[in-house]
């Protein structure tokens, strides 16, 4: 008795600039990608689950069926762990007190998985505006990205801040979304690079990006200590890296120092996107946030840094790497008509280096998370 259906879609993304900022109440000025999660969606009578993936792991295709009630009692935890993301926005929005009769959730994705580039926020964020179209229509956006985050926080146990959903549920087409993700102020600034001659390409390394595995945990935890010894609530009260010099644990001086130069970068790359200078004008932050993420925050990786030094060697103005890191995805800035020299170029690096080849593509400001049909 599906009385209800639909196609719902949402964006993987890239982060422009503003990484390891989320959970510091900082800024992150990302870009929603045309790759994403499509999510098909049906109501389902007593209680009846079912979740279907085409990229689940092999083995796990089949459709995974429980109910409503399972769920409620943490029977979750025992299905496969890409059931998860889908399930802990179920059980998110019944224990928010929107009671979801039954479902069928069929789930297909365009972006890369394990690329850096929020997959699974975009499956996440795909399945929360389905049941909330489906089931609980006053749910607000602030709600549903708050529903996603805690779907991989608590469900999937990834602890990351709200970047990935945030972007996959507010950006826009042809525009980067400014967020600061302490007071939730949102602006929309367009960024039209083929107007100067210009793209964003990403070379995503295939180097897997894993933020289970504690090192982004570890992170967090790092910048809560930086800011307790330096007597703030959070690195955001922070203006100057030179207050972080105050830190006497040489690690924590240099997790604070990231955080604090990367929100000024991402605020002066507003600044100059907002007032319309050319985009080539913000290259040198982008280079710079790369080597503060390699050197003082430690979660770049060797494919990363191969990507960035060959991209610039072969003509790119900036590159970094998006997203949390530790393997994943390089953006890079460069001449529209340079983007498949570039690109060509980095191959040649990884082939010198044995790895494998990195798959390019340009990115154009997308929108976000809506219905299809
Ligand atoms: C991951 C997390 C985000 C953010 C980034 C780093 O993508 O999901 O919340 O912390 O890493 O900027």
């Amino acid at each position: 008795m599906a009385s209800r259906a639909g196609r719902w879609w949402a964006p993987g993304r890239v982060n422009l600039i503003g990484e390891h900022t989320d959970y510091n109440e900082g800024f992150v000025l990302p870009l929603a990608l045309p790759l994403g999660v499509t999510c098909i969606a049906a109501a389902r009578p007593a209680g009846a689950v079912r979740v279907r993936s085409r990229q689940a792991p092999r083995g796990e295709r089949d459709e995974i069926a429980t109910t409503t009630a399972v769920l409620a009692t943490g029977g979750w935890s025992e299905l496969p762990a890409w059931t998860h993301y889908p399930l802990g926005v179920i059980r998110e929005f019944e224990r928010r007190g929107h009671e979801i009769p039954g479902v069928d959730l069929d789930l297909d994705a365009t972006v890369p998985i394990g690329a850096g580039l929020s997959s699974s926020a975009a499956l996440s964020c795909a399945v929360a505006i389905a049941l909330r179209d489906l089931f609980a229509p006053t749910v607000s956006d602030t709600e549903i990205i708050d529903i996603a985050r805690t779907a991989e926080n608590v469900y999937a146990g990834v602890p990351t801040g709200l970047l990935d959903q945030s972007a996959a549920i507010l950006c826009t087409a042809g525009h980067l979304l400014f967020l600061d993700t302490r007071t939730g102020r949102t602006e929309q600034i367009p960024f039209d690079l083929d107007a100067f001659g210009l793209s964003l390409l990403v070379l995503d390394t295939g180097s897997p990006h894993q933020l289970v595995d504690g090192a982004y945990a570890t992170r967090r935890a790092e910048c809560a200590a930086a800011a307790a010894q330096l007597g703030v609530g959070s690195l955001r009260d922070i203006a100057f890296a030179t207050e972080a010099d105050r830190l006497t644990d040489p690690i924590l001086r240099r997790r604070a120092h990231h955080v604090i130069t990367e929100n000024t970068r991402v605020l002066r790359i507003a600044e100059q996107l907002r007032t319309g200078a050319d985009p080539r004008k913000i290259a040198p932050d982008l280079t710079a946030s790369h080597e503060s993420l390699r050197d003082d925050f430690e979660v770049s990786a060797p494919p990363l840094d191969l990507a960035v030094t060959a991209s610039l060697a072969s003509g790119a103005y900036g590159a970094r790497m998006t997203g949390g890191g530790f393997g994943g995805s390089v953006i890079a800035l460069v001449d529209r008509d340079r983007a498949s020299q570039v690109s060509q170029a980095v191959r040649e690096a990884f082939a010198t280096k044995g790895f494998d080849p990195p798959r390019a593509f340009t990115a154009t400001p997308s929108a976000g998370a809506h219905r299809l049909d």
